[in-house]
């Protein structure tokens, strides 16, 4: 470096020093001149100045146009702190917000690149999707962005790859399902990514596949059932499907009206109860249960019979401690039709002291149950009954049966205060001791 060179390039430094000591000096943060976002973002960029006067400060957009400090959706405010600042902020930040912001004052100005991305969003995607099981199904995703979007999909948590059973289509993102069954049906998850160099995101959708099926019947498709004359009777049908099936009962081919005085329907989602007040001989034959839905339809037949419930069993009682022992028993023909043969029992009982069978205890038991009641209370008096229950309903009660329970055994009694006399003769040898 020669003499005369040195001396101009000093002369550069000192230029450069004294007119950093005379003006300002603005600066970004975030540090960095290209900033990316996606449409909805909420974010702000500061520009500071090493002066003092935050007057002189202004934010231009990329046709020059000067930023207002209102509250506009784009709008410059004062930074909080210590240093001097002027924020530019963006609300729900559009694809048009994009371009070349500057910030400046009198002597300075510092500008940065917006760059704005269409987000990830799902549209008029459904929550719920139906798909009829056997075929084919296709759970849809209308995902959208720009750059176009990365999808995946997850059944259930866990991640589906394209294999014979599903293919994700490369276009629509539509996940295609092979021989759709039941166990098709559940929670489904389209997660799109979106990258660029400057940027990403991730969002995701739930969607709840329902796969349909024709209605099916849960049970017999045909059954006898029983009842006698001057009784009600609950013939019901077990079907399920999807969409909810739609029921109808037939009688002799006619349709059975609902809410008449002999019969009344109720209908759940998978069953319809008909109730029918059997006045009569002619109510009994046979009835049609059908359950349809777009799918397909399936019928029930139920064959009402005469026959008549059980003969009144013969109670016995017994009691060990708090719980009372039933011993109940019935005699049966051993040619009785499946339908009638006896399957559980109904027991009663009522305080002695009540005497009335108004508000009798009930409790119901089915064949091979261990006919006991516990936590009875200790040395009171019970009247009992039971009745049996097969096909046709419930028989005649037995005999009334008066029990009454045992006194409560003083035993733990005893051994507590056999404690308390121990602890209370070491005391008194203790005071003795100390005497
Ligand atoms: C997805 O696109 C393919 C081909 O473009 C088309 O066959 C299919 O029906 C589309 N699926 C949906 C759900 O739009
Ligand atoms: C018959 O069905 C109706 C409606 O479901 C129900 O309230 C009633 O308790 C049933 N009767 C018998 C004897 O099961
Ligand atoms: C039939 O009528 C009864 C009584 O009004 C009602 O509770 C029931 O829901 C009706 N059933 C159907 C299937 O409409
Ligand atoms: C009956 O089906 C409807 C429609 O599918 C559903 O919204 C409702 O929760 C079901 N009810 C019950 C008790 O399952
Ligand atoms: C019928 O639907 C009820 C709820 O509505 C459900 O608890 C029951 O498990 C269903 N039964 C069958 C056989 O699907
Ligand atoms: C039930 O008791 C009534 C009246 O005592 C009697 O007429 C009827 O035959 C009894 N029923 C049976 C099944 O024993
Ligand atoms: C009997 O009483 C005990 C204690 O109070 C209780 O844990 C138990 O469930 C009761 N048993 C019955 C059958 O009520």
């Amino acid at each position: 470096m020669d003499l005369s060179a040195g001396i101009s390039f000093s002369f550069l430094i000192a230029i450069i020093l004294c007119s950093y000591s005379q003006s300002s000096q603005l600066y970004l943060q975030p540090v960095k001149n290209d900033h990316a976002y996606f449409t909805g973002d909420n974010f702000f960029v500061t520009c500071f100045t090493t002066d003092d006067n935050i007057e002189k400060l202004t934010w231009t957009d990329f046709e020059s146009n000067p930023i207002s400090t209102d509250h506009g959706r784009i709008h410059a405010e004062h930074a909080e702190g210590d240093q001097v600042g002027l924020r530019l902020v963006f609300t729900n930040v559009e694809i048009e917000d994009a371009g070349t912001y500057t910030c400046s004052d009198d002597q300075d100005s510092v500008s940065f690149d917006l760059t704005v991305y269409r987000a990830v969003s799902f549209g008029d995607t459904p929550r719920v999707q139906h798909a009829p099981e056997g075929d084919t199904g296709v759970v849809l995703c209308n995902v959208k962005s720009d750059p176009k979007p990365v999808v995946n999909w997850y059944f259930e948590g866990t991640k589906i790859s394209n294999d014979k059973k599903y293919q994700i289509h490369p276009d629509n993102h539509s996940l295609k399902i092979h021989d759709l069954t039941r166990d098709d049906a559940g929670e489904y998850k389209c997660k799109a990514f979106v990258f660029t160099h400057l940027s990403s995101q991730i969002k995701d959708f739930d969607i709840k596949l329902h796969v349909q099926y024709a209605p099916e019947i849960i049970g017999e498709q045909q059954v006898s059932m029983y009842t006698s004359v001057g009784s009600k009777k609950n013939l019901t049908c077990t079907i399920t499907a999807d969409p909810v099936p739609i029921f109808q009962w037939l009688y002799d081919e006619m349709i059975i009206h609902n809410n008449t005085k002999k019969s009344v329907i109720y209908d759940t989602n998978n069953s319809s109860v008909l109730q029918i007040d059997i006045d009569s001989k002619e109510r009994l034959g046979e009835y049609i249960c059908r359950a349809s839905n777009p799918l397909g339809d399936k019928e029930v037949i139920i064959d009402l019979k005469e026959g008549n419930p059980p003969a009144a069993p013969t109670l016995e009682v017994a009691s060990d401690k708090d719980t009372v022992k039933l011993d109940i028993k019935i005699t049966e023909d051993m040619d009785i039709d499946e339908e009638l043969k006896v399957d559980g029992f109904k027991v009663q009982y009522i305080l002695t002291m009540s005497g009335s069978w108004n508000s009798p205890k009930t409790l119901e038991f089915k064949i091979g149950d261990v006919y006991e009641i516990r936590n009875m209370s200790y040395n009171t008096k019970y009247i009992f009954r039971a009745a049996a229950h097969n096909g046709a309903g419930y028989g005649n009660f037995s005999n009334e049966v008066m029990h009454e329970t045992p006194a409560l055994q003083t035993a733990s009694v005893i051994s507590s205060s056999s404690t308390k006399c121990a602890l209370s003769s070491a005391l008194f040898f203790f005071i003795i001791a100390l005497l």
